[in-house]
């Protein structure tokens, strides 16, 4: 049995990560089922956009399995810390667009993990926190670098040493959410905004995704070249050509065939 479970929908998938009994924390079996989902779905060619959610009404992921730490010397933590990170970033390379559906708590690893996603959508009932320095150790799947990259280090600083909780509405004020929307709205929401991306050509979307996130770990001026480098492969696609070919004789397209 896996506490991940996928749904594909034509050019999209929905991954949920199902392990509601404990607000779907993530143990090492959770973290372990995520990685193989993740590696699974990366050999479809013609997946176009991933939805990552949570099972149940009340968390999309309420943490790393603090059971499971309880017990950890630092070599353990550490390992720990290398696994979730390893999946963190899976998400975050992954080839195409990540959307976060939040559709409770968002805590310590489940902020993160919505962190490594590249847009999230929240629920009116989503709360984002940062619990760890009081339960003794510091944000250990990505939080410390990726929340202060999105919102800055002083916001970030403020989270992760209070521990505050922040509401879907001030989530959305200060742009950790791209949009926020009733609770039983959220899926169909995603749905939207991954059937939008899908509907765009592919490897236009698979480049832009590949300039943004390697130009963030860049100087600006090697960031706009290696946006050259990813803007000049777009050349080399049969859809590029295909829909500049449709424009210049006023002709509607949208038939991107991923090649
Ligand atoms: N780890 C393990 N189990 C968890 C968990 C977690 N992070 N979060 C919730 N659960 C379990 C609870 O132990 C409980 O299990 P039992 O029914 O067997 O007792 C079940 O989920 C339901 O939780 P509650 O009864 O506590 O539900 P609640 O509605 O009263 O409270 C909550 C909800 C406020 C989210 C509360 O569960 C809570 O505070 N959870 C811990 C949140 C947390 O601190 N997360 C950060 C973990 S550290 C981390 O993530 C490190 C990292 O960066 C890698």
């Amino acid at each position: 049995m896996s506490f991940v479970e996928i749904q594909k929908n034509g050019k999209t998938a929905v991954l949920t990560i199902n392990r509601p009994e404990a607000l779907n924390a993530l143990n090492s079996q959770v973290l372990s089922d995520l990685k193989a989902a993740l590696d699974e779905l990366k050999k479809e060619a013609d997946l176009r956009c991933l939805i990552i959610t949570g099972a149940g009404p009340k968390s999309f992921v309420a943490g790393a399995d603090i059971g499971e730490m309880s017990t950890m010397n630092p070599k353990k933590g550490e390992a720990f810390g290398i696994a979730g990170n390893k999946v963190m970033s899976q998400v975050a390379s992954f080839p195409c667009p990540v959307i976060a559906a939040v559709n409770g708590y968002a805590l310590g690893g489940g902020f993160e993990l919505a962190l490594a996603c590249d847009l999230r959508l929240a629920s009116e009932k989503a709360r984002f926190a940062f619990p760890e320095t009081g339960l003794g150790i510091t944000p250990g799947f990505g939080g410390t670098q990726r929340l202060a990259r999105l919102v800055g280090p002083a916001l970030a600083s403020e989270l992760i040493f209070t521990g505050r909780t922040v509401k879907a509405d001030e989530a959305l004020a200060k742009g950790m959410v791209s949009q926020v929307c009733a609770p039983e709205e959220l899926l169909d929401k995603a749905q939207e905004l991954a059937d939008t991306i899908a509907g765009r050509a592919p490897i236009a979307i698979r480049q832009a995704k590949k300039a943004i996130r390697g130009g963030l770990d860049l100087t600006l001026e090697k960031g706009l070249d290696y946006e050259s480098e990813c803007f000049g492969e777009c050349f080399d696609s049969e859809d590029q050509k295909n829909a500049m070919k449709a424009f210049v004789e006023k002709q509607p397209f949208n038939d991107f065939q991923n090649r």
